[in-house]
């Protein structure tokens, strides 16, 4: 592996002062246009570039010092997006060669083949070439070490790359992506266990991203040997890479999303509660579990069985003696609202008694060394072989195998581990390993990256094929770019420590923020015991984390919702029902992330791009359009300074509304809950708590709507929750635009869709309202009524599911209520 670290310094390598000569392209000697939008230039040196414009705001750039590529292959980008080549023009002129669109001109350089990105409208140059595409022969394996350098401006900062476990902002620092399992990462871990290698870039208030699709391992220097220079490169493949335009962040990201993929609606279950732990076993012990949420009522949606559920763990069976009857034990969960999920690792027995590993030895789907022998490692079952994902016939009969787990035995999701690959002995495969890698035969260098993901792919596809047109769930711990189209994910192997909840908060946003918002992260620590506090801090934060799942590792204690005091039960309890009732939103945000593909959760320096001081903050995020969260993450803190970005902000609890923005504020924070804010003009939906997603029929929803001086616009999704009748227009979105004055509220809906709610009534909860009467006046849809003040100080009325517009009138008090947010009682149930 030393060899291929390429850990030491990047510009004395790029020198070549080890001894290893750098080569660059030389002088463009034709030009040619062989398509719409693509643009290739040869250069005396025989180094081809290709520049297409992939869709507007959009460009490809690749090179090869071969002069002529080779197949155009990528597992990253999703088969189903259809750009549109956008609208250009090209002006060629002494020097290069300009290509203009509508957003971007991009000029290529006739020397040297730099390239000079800029954004057409204002000039401003986003993207520069510092030395440029330039490689080195690769004498140990052949192929080239290819490199890229950019100029890195003094206000340009850099997030992204995916699973990194350091502060948002990357700007000074190094990372690699080689998928590694990495047991008790700390800040500076790196490689971790997901490879995306997609940046984005932040200089003064411009963004623009950079995804180097290139399989190999990679590195970024995100100007760390010298801040004068950003590069990219790799240990081999081409120099492939996409710049993509903002100008805001979030629109580099759902620009990178939608090319990398749009994921699928989520069953609505997959959203709630998730308990796991290596491992739940025997079937009492699952019972036990079960009953243990049932009986204190802390709502719970899935339980998981880790590893010690199979036979000798042997993938897809099961043991006899800890569970006689799956099937039933299942059954029974089901009914009483769990679903089951199982784990599956890559790693097959070897064993000739053991079917899948027979019929998989027979049919020669294990991965073979260079010289033609099979690769062996061990994992949990001792010796293995490991099926070569990268091979669709093997992918295939993969996803064969889930029938009798799924189908028959009525496991709802998979959980895919170890998939890095990880083997005990040496960490991963040996580099000679050879892979099918679709049709382009290829070592391990090549797929190690994506070999995770080509499993979850498999196994999506068994559970699809398996799930009776169910929505399929499946979890990774690998991924490279697009793996979102497959499976959610999980950080690893984290530790009980407040350091490690700091991390989580960390690894969720930046994965969010490159197309993975399916993300959570062991709640509590998978190694060690979280104390109380750290649980429950934990907890509250993970209730904003799309996949909220508690999972230790067995040698640690326990850790349920009830393991610790009865204090901290009422406290977590208090945490998953807030959850429950936020199920509404959280489902509508992820609606934005399938159909636009928007983060779920929004780094502050992405909102607030316009705003230097936001650009190092890290911990506070938004959740959705209108949710701000402050997450508390040390130890015995009861109050904090939290910044809150420019703008008009309710305390979401108790409506207090502070009026210090832009900058930091003192915030109490007792246990009871972390500090959340709405955005004041927001409408969040909600629902009442259940034990379980389905646990109530038709739940009425609530809308709770936060006054404004202005106008705001939210969204509200709704469909079946499971089923595909979403694809074809089965769902509700509504619009509601909301505008306020003193004194007076407007709303106006409407929606798309032809989903028709099981519910009649929806509940209308005015928040922040300054007025101090019992009841105020409300027209809906032409209907005069009566708002109700509650002891709260919020105005609840009740209307029916078709509402399409409400008039608010109150007298507004004479002193308005501003006090700072403040200490706040229980939520509301
Ligand atoms: C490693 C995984 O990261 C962990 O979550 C799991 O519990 C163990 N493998 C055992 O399967």
């Amino acid at each position: 592996m030393a060899s291929e670290d390429f850990s030491g310094n990047y510009m004395e390598k790029a020198r070549g002062s080890k001894g290893v000569a750098d080569f660059f392209p030389g002088r463009v000697v034709e030009f040619r246009q062989p398509a719409d939008g693509v643009f290739e230039f040869l250069t005396d040196n025989g180094v081809l570039l290709r520049v297409s414009l992939v869709c507007d705001g959009v460009v490809r750039f690749r090179f090869t010092p071969e002069g002529r590529f080779e197949d155009d292959f990528s597992y990253a980008l999703d088969p189903n997006y259809q750009p549109v080549v956008p609208e250009h023009e090209v002006v060629e002129f002494g020097d290069g060669v300009a290509i203009k669109t509508g957003s971007l001109s991009i000029r290529v350089n006739r020397s040297g083949l730099k390239t000079t990105v800029t954004d057409t409208n204002t000039g401003t140059i986003l993207s520069q070439d510092d030395k440029g595409y330039h490689w080195q022969d690769n004498k140990q394996y052949g192929g080239e070490i290819v490199k890229m350098s950019k100029v890195c401006q003094s206000e340009e900062y850099f997030y992204g790359l995916g699973d990194k476990s350091c502060d948002l902002n990357l700007r000074g620092r190094r990372f690699q992506m080689w998928g590694s399992d990495t047991y008790a990462y700390t800040p500076d871990t790196d490689p971790l266990y997901k490879n995306i290698p997609f940046y984005i870039s932040l200089c003064k208030g411009t963004a623009h991203g950079i995804f180097f699709d290139n399989t190999f391992r990679t590195s970024f220097d995100l100007g760390a040997e010298s801040p004068d220079v950003t590069s990219f490169f790799s240990q081999g493949g081409e120099m492939n890479y996409y710049f993509i335009h903002g100008p805001e962040p979030l629109d580099v990201i759902r620009r990178y999303t939608r090319l990398t993929g749009l994921v699928n609606m989520p069953a609505l279950w997959t959203l709630g509660y998730h308990q796991c732990k290596w491992s739940y076993y025997p079937e009492a012990v699952v019972r036990g579990i079960a009953d243990g949420f049932r009986s204190r009522r802390i709502p719970c949606d899935a339980l998981y069985l880790d590893i010690d559920y199979m036979d000798g763990y042997r993938c897809f069976t099961w043991d006899a003696e800890r569970f006689p009857e799956p099937k039933k034990m299942i059954a029974d969960l089901e009914k009483d609202g769990f679903k089951t999920v199982a784990i599956i690792d890559p790693g097959l027995k070897i064993d000739p008694e053991y079917p899948v590993w027979q019929e998989a030895y027979e049919k020669g789907y294990f991965c073979r060394r260079q010289d033609g022998s099979l690769f062996k490692g061990s994992v949990w079952p001792g010796l293995c072989h490991f099926p070569d994902f990268t091979h669709p016939e093997v992918r295939d009969w993969w996803a064969g195998l889930f029938h009798n787990l799924i189908a028959e035995t009525g496991v709802r999701g998979i959980w895919n581990d170890m998939n890095e690959p990880a083997v005990f002995e040496e960490g991963t495969f040996p580099r000679d390993v050879r892979h099918n890698y679709d049709g382009h035969p290829c070592s391990h260098r090549k797929a190690h990256n994506v070999y995770g993901m080509q499993m979850v792919r498999a196994t999506q596809e068994g559970l699809r094929r398996s799930g009776n047109g169910r929505r399929t769930f499946s979890i990774t711990r690998s991924a490279y770019a697009g793996t979102q189209r497959f499976a959610c994910a999980w950080t690893g192997d984290n530790v009980a420590s407040w350091e490690h909840l700091s991390i989580a908060n960390l690894q969720c946003q930046r994965l969010a923020s490159c197309g993975m918002s399916f993300i959570g992260s062991d709640v509590g620590g998978f190694i060690e015991t979280p104390s109380a506090e750290l649980y429950l801090r934990w907890v509250q934060l993970a209730v904003f984390h799309p996949f909220f799942r508690t999972h230790s590792s067995g040698d640690h204690g326990e850790q349920e919702p009830w393991s610790f005091d009865k204090k901290t039960t009422e406290r977590v309890r208090d945490a998953i029902e807030f959850r429950y009732q936020l199920l509404p939103t959280i489902y509508t945000t992820f609606r934005q992330y399938v159909r636009d593909g928007t983060p779920m959760l929004r780094s502050l320096p992405f909102v607030d791009f316009k705003n230097p001081d936001a650009y190092w903050r890290s911990a506070e995020f938004f959740f959705g359009d209108h949710i701000y969260v402050v997450p508390i993450m040390e130890e015995g803190e009861e109050g904090r300074f939290l910044y809150l970005p420019k703008g008009d902000w309710f305390a979401y609890h108790d409506d207090s509304h502070p009026k210090a923005v832009a900058k930091d504020i003192w915030i109490e924070c007792p246990l009871d809950r972390i500090p959340v804010f709405v955005r004041s003009g927001a409408i969040i939906p909600h629902w009442p708590v259940q034990q379980y997603v389905g646990e109530i029929e038709h739940p009425e929803p609530e809308l709770r709507i936060w006054t404004k001086n202005g106008e705001e616009t939210s969204e509200w999704y709704e469909d079946d929750g499971d089923g595909q009748a979403w694809r074809d227009g089965g769902y509700r979105e509504s619009r509601i635009h909301l505008k306020g004055s003193a004194g007076h509220l407007n709303l106006h809906r409407e929606w798309q869709g032809h989903w028709e709610p099981g519910y009649e009534t929806i509940h209308l909860t005015f928040c922040g309202i300054n007025s101090e009467e019992p009841d105020i006046k409300v027209v809906i849809d032409d209907h005069e009524q009566r708002a109700v003040r509650g002891d709260d100080g919020r105005y609840r009325v009740n209307t029916h599911k078709n509402f399409y517009s409400v008039n608010l009138e109150w007298k507004p008090a004479k002193a308005p209520s501003t006090k700072p947010s403040a200490r706040q009682s229980q939520p509301e149930k």
